[in-house]
């Protein structure tokens, strides 16, 4: 790979990437007999735009859930700025500066996009209800610059004009949109997405790799995508780890990812959605 060190390099279209930010040392989770992650490792850069990709049933969600914490391996290290992660709840590893947007959307469909979208906001709401009794001043305060950063994220999602609908009334691509808006609502470092363009059509997209782009370049965010279709990963990652049946069978850019014979014979007649 070019140029890339400890420190990290710059890619061909002039964005940064640092160093290591994560790393997944041998991470083994069985579920009963399942094997769903098999001894994986592999890092993720500051900065970067990490795919996972892999058949069905590879283990890619599963990998995703480790890292958020949804799911504790039975063997592997999670290091994270360089330290070892102790077993954490996902909401400790949400406070580390990780969010996520789930493969089956998990939003409130009773609840406006508004609504929907402060509820990303769980993390910065510090004012317990003590506070707000005794001292409402402090509360208020909050409330204001956390609707003030919802209001900035809707407008970088371009959902203004949906902000008052309730999510249920919502087409399928603009709720997706919308569970990425709550994500970057807890203003991430590591955005963890899970097929975020899973069931769009072409247009959709579109618009949805142009977002992630732009949140990347933008905010500076560290993105790790599952993503089935491969048009997509391949024009939107820097670097790609191929999952076959629990098992790491590739790692490295879209160009050595693609010549990898083994990753070309796990995909040669797989059918993918
Ligand atoms: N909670 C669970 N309990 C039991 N088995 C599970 C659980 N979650 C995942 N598995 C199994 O682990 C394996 C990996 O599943 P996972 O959902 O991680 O795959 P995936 O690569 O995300 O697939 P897809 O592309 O279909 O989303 C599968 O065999 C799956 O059935
Ligand atoms: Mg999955």
């Amino acid at each position: 790979m070019k140029d890339m060190d400890t420190q990290g390099y710059t890619t061909a279209d002039g964005r940064k990437i640092g160093g290591v930010v994560m790393e997944m040392k041998n991470i083994t989770l069985r579920f009963g007999g399942v094997m769903a992650i098999s001894n994986i490792s592999f890092d993720i850069r500051e900065g970067e735009i990490r795919a996972i990709i892999g058949p069905n049933g590879a283990g890619k969600s599963s990998m995703l859930n480790v890292i958020s914490g949804f799911y504790n391996p039975q063997e592997g290290e999670v290091i994270y700025k360089g330290q070892k992660r102790p077993q954490m709840k996902p909401y400790q590893v949400a406070r580390q500066g990780i969010a996520r947007t789930f493969q089956n959307i998990a939003l409130f469909e009773g609840m406006t996009v508004l609504d929907n979208v402060m509820t990303g906001r769980i993390r910065q709401m510090n004012a317990g209800l003590l506070a707000q009794a005794i001292w409402k001043g402090k509360a208020e305060r909050e409330e204001t610059e956390n609707r003030e950063a919802v209001e900035k994220i809707i407008d970088f999602l371009e959902i203004q004009h949906i902000r008052k609908t309730p999510v249920g009334r919502l087409p399928y691509g603009l709720k997706k949109r919308v569970e990425l808006a709550r994500a970057l609502a807890a203003e991430p470092s590591i955005l963890l997405l899970d097929e975020p363009m899973a069931g769009m059509n072409v247009e959709e997209k579109e618009d949805m790799s142009r977002f992630i782009l732009d949140v990347n370049d933008e905010f500076g965010t560290t993105i790790v995508l599952i993503e089935h279709d491969m048009g997509v990963v391949m024009d939107l990652s820097d670097r790609v780890v191929v999952m076959d049946y629990g098992k790491k069978i590739g790692d490295g850019t879209p160009d050595e990812v693609r010549n990898n014979q083994a990753v070309i014979d796990a995909y040669l007649g797989v059918a993918h959605d």
